[in-house]
């Protein structure tokens, strides 16, 4: 058995796809867990039968029995309805609460001692239910959406100057919304920041695209994303599970940190065995502040609508 155990709640697009890759990198034991009998059962099932291929023997669970997940390091929650065409992440905000509610309080009852990465929409909402409702200390309850809108922004960037898209390190703040905050200043192409290499016309028409780029993917689908979500949170495991101490976009506390007043948020942060280990607090510009304080403005209204619905 692996020292380490991940458990996936929700067998869909993005849960699977998310312990597909875990278990691609040997990330440790997988638990794949779902309501709909034999959705996560035949997932693991398949997934196992294709470790002889691609060279992994992690142990892979499917089931919807809540005991199996009993262990586990980490637990990624990726359940609850995803947006379709003409939908924003907010629209789900009422079911996805009642959601992660229930899921939130099976983690404290059978994984106590995890850290907890939420996917569900809307995000920054998610994140504070799983906090709220489990008691963990925040520092073990963080939120995938940085990474992912970070990874969009890259590919943007790196489309638009020829580059590879390794070699475009970018950051964005702010909740994971259209109101997101990517940070130009601080987005580098090994080290150049794009405002020495880039115009602001085009810039901004980078920013847009990847403000759009979830309902970009959801307009060509007709569903979410899920291999971008799934490869952020596989990145974000790995860097507690090897304790890295790796700086990347997270949705996490912040108490004092940017004055957030104690709101999960959008940041970037050091994961590490611990979970959030450090919140970095970059030096925003006015311009970029106000940015940010409308952003965390939405977060705070969403969590205010949290707090009436649990
Ligand atoms: C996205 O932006 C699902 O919110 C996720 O694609």
């Amino acid at each position: 058995m692996n020292s380490n155990r991940i458990t996936i709640v929700g067998a869909g697009n993005v849960g699977a796809t998310t312990a597909h890759i875990a278990a691609s990198r040997k990330l440790g034991d997988i638990v794949l867990i779902d309501i709909v009998k034999g959705l996560a059962e035949g997932k693991a099932l398949d997934m196992a039968q294709a470790g002889p291929v691609q060279g992994y023997s992690v142990q892979i669970t499917g089931t919807t029995d809540w005991s199996k997940t009993e262990g586990s390091n980490i637990v990624v929650i990726t359940s609850g309805l995803a947006r379709k065409p003409g939908m924003s992440r907010d629209d789900l905000l009422i079911k996805n609460v009642q959601i992660v509610k229930e899921v939130s309080e099976r983690i404290a009852k059978y994984c106590p001692d995890s850290i907890v990465i939420v996917v569900s929409n809307p995000l920054d909402a998610m994140v504070y239910t799983a906090a709220k409702v489990t008691g963990f200390a925040k520092s073990r309850i963080m939120g995938m959406a940085g990474v992912l809108d970070a990874a969009r922004f890259s590919y943007f960037i790196a489309g638009q100057l020829g580059v590879k898209a390794e070699d475009v390190q970018s950051i964005l703040m702010g909740g994971h919304g259209d109101d997101m905050v990517p940070l130009p200043r601080f987005t580098t192409v090994s080290g150049t920041p794009i405002t020495e290499l880039l115009d602001v016309e085009t810039i901004s028409r980078l920013v847009e695209r990847t403000r759009k780029g979830g309902i970009e993917v959801v307009d060509l689908l007709g569903s979410s994303a899920y291999y971008a979500p799934a490869a952020g949170v596989v990145k974000m495991a790995e860097a507690i599970i090897s304790d890295t101490k790796a700086i990347m976009p997270c949705c996490a506390y912040c108490e004092k940190e940017y004055g957030a007043g104690g709101y999960f948020v959008g940041v970037p942060v050091v994961l590490g065995k611990n979970g959030v280990e450090k919140v970095v607090e970059l030096k925003l510009n006015p311009d970029e502040r106000a940015e940010f304080d409308r952003s965390l403005g939405h977060v705070k209204e969403l969590s205010a609508k949290v707090d009436k619905l649990l």
